[in-house]
């Protein structure tokens, strides 16, 4: 075996795939296999699977797939030999020296340059914040700002000199290729010709994910000029709709407390984490999103959202509203005194008064109907209006008990009886059920295998299941029932390893099948429980191998249309199958 393969194997066997998923997805057991969440669609009823027996995943909404190598591309968005690396690395697994991976990360992809480029540009701006002359304005900002040296070294803090081409001379002088670093956001080509800094005369905060790789920077000025913060822009690995700040550093005590907090600012993160708090991230200065929310899936049941007391704090807690409620994830809202942020609170009172109002956080079904009634006591259009306005949120709940709880809540605050608030959502379900409709089609990402006969799909599930029928498929000459390319190859792959090695596992087939769909098709059959009882199988086959006949004899029938001797073998076709 070569040693790619070596290594490969090596991984697998001591990597249970269900512990590493379970690292980043929450899953529970369900009869063989552990389902959950997928991280890769927006979903509310969980389709993702993974197997432990076969070592695999898949989800059943969008299809994506495959071993404990293809998660963590997946999720990571790496590289196959990156991948290695980052679980040998995580697994403690030691890997020949003179791999193939190793020689391999030096012409890595395109993505892997940004990683490298973003941690150098890292070093860069960390050293010159500790150890320089320069920096000395960056660490008079920072002591200013009370964060201690430990944490500015845990969350790399750094400092971007006041100057045009201080990074960009460092880049050169590395024989970086400086076209990568414009890519990277980390400077900006001139109008005629050379670079500049993206980054000057700021403190910086590196975004770190939780595979401790650097993906961009958020740069805050140190005086009052404005603006007050510039961020990386968008690039393949800078994502800020999906980003957190701090995750690098929170997701353990997330995972452990089950729970996350949601700040506005980078300086917040860092202040509750300097009393102590190590659950708190921050959005880089986006609304949260979907996909933010996809992210914490797998570690937190439930997220508090902490705002300024402002309006736009208040209008951002409401919009996520109905993210929250898609992806199924319990939310409270926790609302800071006038003025205040979590990092001038916590700074001015301790931690002390801040957990308790955590601890308070309503529930932002409450936090929302509490908004909406504000000045509508008494008012009977604002009241009707709140009810329609809350119909659709209501509607759109899967959980039965919560939706009947909520609509108790309303009416409780409305005081009027319940009747009239169901009375309402029918009213309005009646109107919303064909927008529903169109809605569940446009499932983010959701792929439907392109529609195949219920022969094929049933064969399939008979030969993974019961791999031993495959031969006496063969001789029963029944293939002709199959007419789906990807299921024919599946077969012919299936026949062809069980003639050269006697036995069968489905799952070997995997690698080799082209074309992605037969591959996520053979995946899903592997995943799904069989169709069929063993004690069923040999029915089955019977069924199928009639079927056959009952088409051949129909063909007949055609063809002899004005045909004596094509009519004269019809009997004995009938006769020769059904005696
Ligand atoms: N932000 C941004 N661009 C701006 C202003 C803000 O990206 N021009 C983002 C930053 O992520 C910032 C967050 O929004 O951390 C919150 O902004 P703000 O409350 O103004 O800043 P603070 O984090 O409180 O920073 P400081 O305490 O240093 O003023
Ligand atoms: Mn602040």
């Amino acid at each position: 075996m070569e040693p790619y393969q070596s290594a490969k194997e090596e991984i697998k066997r001591a990597v249970d795939i269900v512990e590493l998923i379970g690292q980043f997805v929450q899953l529970r057991r369900a009869g063989l296999n552990y389902i959950g969440l997928c991280p890769f669609h927006s979903e509310k009823a969980p389709s993702f699977s993974v197997s432990p027996s076969k070592q695999m995943f898949h989800c059943f909404g969008c299809k994506k797939g495959g071993d404990l190598f293809a998660f963590w591309m997946n999720y990571h968005q790496v590289s196959f030999p990156q991948a290695m690396k980052d679980l040998a690395d995580k697994y403690h697994i030691s890997l020949p020296e003179r791999h193939p991976f190793h020689s391999g990360l030096g012409q890595a992809n395109a993505l892997e340059t940004l990683y490298k480029l973003n941690e150098t540009a890292a070093q860069f701006y960390q050293r010159l914040l500790t150890r320089s002359d320069k920096g000395k304005t960056g660490r008079n900002y920072f002591e200013k700002r009370g964060i201690p040296a430990q944490i500015i070294s845990s969350y790399r803090l750094g400092y971007a000199p006041d100057e045009w081409e201080g990074l960009t001379a460092f880049l050169k002088e590395k024989k970086v290729d400086l076209e990568k670093a414009v890519q990277a956001g980390l400077i900006i080509p001139r109008k005629g010709g050379g670079y500049y800094d993206r980054f000057r005369a700021r403190v910086l905060f590196p975004i770190i994910t939780m595979r401790q790789q650097v993906v961009g920077f958020g740069g805050r000025v140190l005086d009052q000029s404005l603006p007050k913060y510039i961020n990386t822009p968008e690039t393949p690995v800078f994502r800020k709709g999906e980003l957190f700040y701090g995750l690098h550093d929170a997701h353990n005590a997330i995972r452990e407390k089950g729970r996350a907090v949601i700040v506005e600012g980078y300086t917040d993160v860092l202040a509750l984490r300097k009393y102590g708090f190590h659950e708190a991230v921050a959005t880089l200065g986006t609304a949260l999103s979907r996909d933010h929310l996809r992210r914490l899936k797998g570690y937190a049941n439930e997220t508090v959202l902490v705002f300024d007391a402002d309006a736009a704090g208040k209008a951002a807690a409401l919009r996520s509203l109905s993210i929250f409620l898609d992806e199924g994830m319990s939310c409270r809202v926790m609302v800071l005194p006038e003025n205040e942020d979590p990092d001038s609170f916590v700074n001015k009172s301790g931690l002390k008064p801040f957990l308790e109002s955590l601890d308070h956080a309503a529930p932002m079904f409450d936090f929302y109907l509490d908004l909406r009634m504000a000045g509508a006591e008494g008012r009977i259009e604002r009241q009707v209006q709140v009810v329609q306005d809350m119909s659709p949120l209501l509607l759109g709940l899967r959980n039965h008990v919560q939706r009947a709880l909520y609509i108790r809540r309303l009416s409780e605050k409305l005081g009027i009886a319940e009747s009239w608030v169901l009375a309402e959502l029918s009213k309005a379900s009646r109107v919303s059920s064909t927008r529903e409709r169109v809605d569940n089609r446009s499932d983010e990402g959701l792929v439907n295998f392109p529609s195949r006969t219920a022969d094929d799909r049933l064969l399939l599930h008979l030969f993974v299941h019961y791999p031993q029928v495959i031969e006496q498929f063969a001789q029963r000459n029944l293939r002709v029932l199959l007419s789906d390319a990807a299921v024919l190859q599946i077969f012919d792959l299936m026949l062809d390893a069980f003639h050269k090695e006697g036995r069968l596992a489905p799952e070997r087939i995997l690698e080799r099948l082209d074309g992605e769909t037969a591959g996520d098709l053979l995946r899903e059959a592997i995943m799904e429980s069989s169709i069929y009882r063993r004690d069923e199988v040999d029915q089955a086959l019977k069924e199928f191998e009639d079927k056959v006949h009952r088409l051949r004899i129909a063909k007949s029938k055609q063809k002899a249309l004005g045909n004596v001797e094509e009519a004269n073998k019809i009997p004995k076709l009938i006769k020769k199958r059904w005696g």
